[in-house]
């Protein structure tokens, strides 16, 4: 049986840069599930399709989203090209954020990260994965920060790509993201309610990871030489 830890919340809230380093630490595989959404909304916006759901639904078809892992490092392709280096960008984010509130956009890559967690010990990271993908994770955690936390990591992110930005515009394009998330339909992001609530507000990266590892140590108390 392999080892899952969830780790959900809303954008910003620093779970891919968390989980990386606590996979990193448990020797565990990263998987990045919102990359998953990113790769086939791209596919969309390629195709032009801006928002309407049956122009979606059709198109999620011929859009071949898969994973392989470089040296540990999760690689996203989609139709066999890799677009780690496309996905990134605002317009992808927000159009994933669009996108995912798809029933058969939601299907196919559930499908995809429940098979990863078979094969491997997993740390992965999303919106639904405690509440929906990974129902039995041995941790769960739901990890968030105040609005103007998650704007200001944002903003000097991009700073520091040289990217221009207003911090006024971010945080509402980090409001509307939630709402978005934490509204839809279908797997909306939510709390499970077995996952421990981590507020990284005012909490360094390095203190968030100790304090998951802590929880995963006394979650598994009898079998704590696995959690060092
Ligand atoms: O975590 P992220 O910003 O890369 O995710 C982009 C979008 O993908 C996010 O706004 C909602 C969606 N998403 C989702 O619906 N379910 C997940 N498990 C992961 C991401």
């Amino acid at each position: 049986m392999k080892k899952s830890i969830a780790i959900d919340g809303p954008a910003g809230a620093g779970k891919s840069t968390i989980a990386k380093k606590l996979a990193k630490k448990l020797n565990y595989i990263y998987v990045d599930t919102g990359a998953m959404y990113r790769a086939m909304a791209l596919y969309f916006i390629r195709k032009g399709i801006l928002k309407e759901e049956e122009e979606i639904s059709r198109a999620c078809e011929e859009a071949k989203v898969s994973i392989q892992y470089i040296d540990r490092e999760q690689v996203v392709l989609l139709n066999g090209e890799n677009v780690n280096h496309l996905i990134r960008t605002e317009e992808v984010g927000n159009m994933a954020s669009i996108s995912s509130a798809n029933k058969e956009v939601r299907e196919r890559l559930l499908k995809l990260q429940r098979e990863m967690a078979k094969k491997e010990n997993v740390v992965m990271d999303g919106r639904d994965i405690g509440t929906k993908v990974l129902p039995d994770a041995n941790v769960k955690i739901y990890l968030t920060a105040s609005v103007f936390v998650r704007a200001k990591r944002r903003y000097n992110e991009l700073k520091e790509k040289g990217e221009a930005s207003s911090l006024d515009a971010i945080e509402l394009d980090i409001i509307e993201r939630d709402r978005r998330d934490m509204t839809r339909e279908i797997s909306p992001l939510k709390q499970a309610k077995d996952a421990i609530l981590i507020d990284s507000s005012h909490m360094t990266v390095e203190q968030v990871v100790q304090k998951i590892i802590e929880i995963c140590k006394q979650k598994n108390g009898e079998e704590k030489k696995e959690w060092r």
